[in-house]
C-alpha cells in the first residue's frame, strides 16, 4: 500500500473575488488602552504600520480583490481596523456603536463612507463593533459578545438581516471580538458546509458545544497561533491571508487543501488587531 492510498487528497477549494473597504493607518499609534495587547507607554512606530499595511493592502490586490478605501481622520488612531466600522450583507450596512468613548466617532464616519457609497444604512440601536464581532459563516451569522457587542445587537441584526444569528460568549480578554477566536475558511453566501477554525479557551462551556456540533471538521488552532492574532484572518475560499507567525494554523490550512499568505502587522498587533481587523468585507 502507498502513502496516496491512506491519506485522502484535501478537497479543491476556489477562491471567490471579494470586495473590501480599508482605512489607511496614517495616524495610528496607542495613547489609550482598551484591550490587554495596548500599552501606550511603548512607542510605535506609524510609518512602519503604514508600510505593513500596504502589504496587506497590496495582497488584496494581487489576489483580484476590490479593494475600497476611507480617509481616515487625525485623532481616531484604531480607525485602521475598519472591520469594526460596520457589517455589510445584501448591500446593506449595519452601522456599528462603539463600547468606548476614545472610537465612538469612528461609528457615524463609517457610516458617512457607506451612505456616500451607494449602501443601504441602518444606524444602530444597540453597541455593537461591525464584524469584529459578526461573522458571516456560510447563511448564518456568528455574533460575539462578552467584552464588546452586546447581545441585544444580535437580535436587531437577525431582524435587519432575516437570518440566523448564533450568539457566541467571549471570555478571555485577550480575544475580546469574535474575529480573534474565530476564522471563517468559506466565506461565499450558499457554500455547503462553510468551515471555520477557532480557539476553544475563547469561548464560554456553552458556546464552545454549540461551535463543536454546527462545525465538526473545523481547524483547532494552538493558543501560539492565536497569542499572534493568527486566526484573525481573511480567507476568499481558497487564498487565506494569515499572520505569518502563525506556523502550525498554516500547516493545518495547507493539509485542508487551502493557500495561507502570511503577512507581518506586528506594529498593528501593538493594538491589538491584525489582518482581519484592518478589512470589512462590502457584500452588495
Ligand atoms: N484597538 C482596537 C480596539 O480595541 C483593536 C480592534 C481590533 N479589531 C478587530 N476587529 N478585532 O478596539
Amino acid at each position: 500500500m502507498t502513502l496516496t492510498d491512506t491519506v485522502p487528497a484535501a478537497p479543491t477549494r476556489l477562491p471567490s473575488k471579494r470586495t473590501v473597504l480599508m482605512c489607511r493607518p496614517d495616524y495610528f499609534t496607542v495613547v489609550y488602552r482598551i484591550n490587554p495587547w495596548m500599552d501606550p507607554a511603548l512607542p510605535t512606530d506609524t510609518s512602519l504600520a503604514v508600510q505593513q499595511w500596504q502589504v496587506l493592502y497590496d495582497t488584496y490586490v494581487g489576489l483580484g480583490f476590490d479593494v475600497k478605501l476611507v480617509d481616515p481622520i487625525d485623532g481616531l488612531p484604531d480607525m485602521v481596523y475598519a472591520a469594526n466600522g460596520g457589517f455589510v450583507l445584501d448591500g446593506i450596512a449595519y452601522g456599528a456603536s462603539f463600547t468606548h468613548p476614545e472610537r465612538q466617532p469612528e461609528g457615524p464616519a463609517y457610516m458617512t463612507w457607506f451612505g456616500d457609497n451607494g449602501f443601504d444604512v441602518r444606524v444602530p440601536k444597540n453597541i455593537n463593533e461591525g464584524e469584529g464581532d459578526f461573522l458571516l459563516v456560510g447563511d448564518v451569522i456568528l455574533a460575539g459578545t462578552g467584552f464588546r457587542s452586546a447581545s441585544d445587537s444580535h437580535t436587531e441584526m437577525a431582524e435587519i438581516y432575516g437570518r440566523d444569528v448564533i450568539t457566541l460568549e467571549l471570555v478571555n480578554p485577550s480575544f475580546y471580538h469574535l474575529d480573534t477566536a474565530v476564522a471563517v475558511l468559506d466565506p461565499a453566501p450558499g457554500y455547503e458546509n462553510p468551515n471555520i477554525a477557532y480557539l476553544p479557551s475563547a469561548f464560554s462551556a456553552a458556546s464552545l458545544a454549540i461551535l463543536e456540533e454546527r462545525y465538526p471538521d473545523a481547524i483547532i488552532v494552538t493558543e501560539t497561533d492565536a497569542a499572534v492574532l493568527g486566526l484573525n484572518s481573511f480567507s476568499d475560499g481558497y487564498n487565506v491571508v494569515i499572520a505569518s507567525r502563525a506556523v502550525d494554523f498554516e500547516r493545518q490550512l495547507r493539509e485542508r487543501g487551502y493557500n495561507p499568505i502570511g503577512v507581518d502587522l506586528s506594529e498593528l498587533l501593538l493594538g491589538g488587531g491584525g489582518v482581519k481587523c484592518c478589512t470589512l468585507e462590502l457584500r452588495s
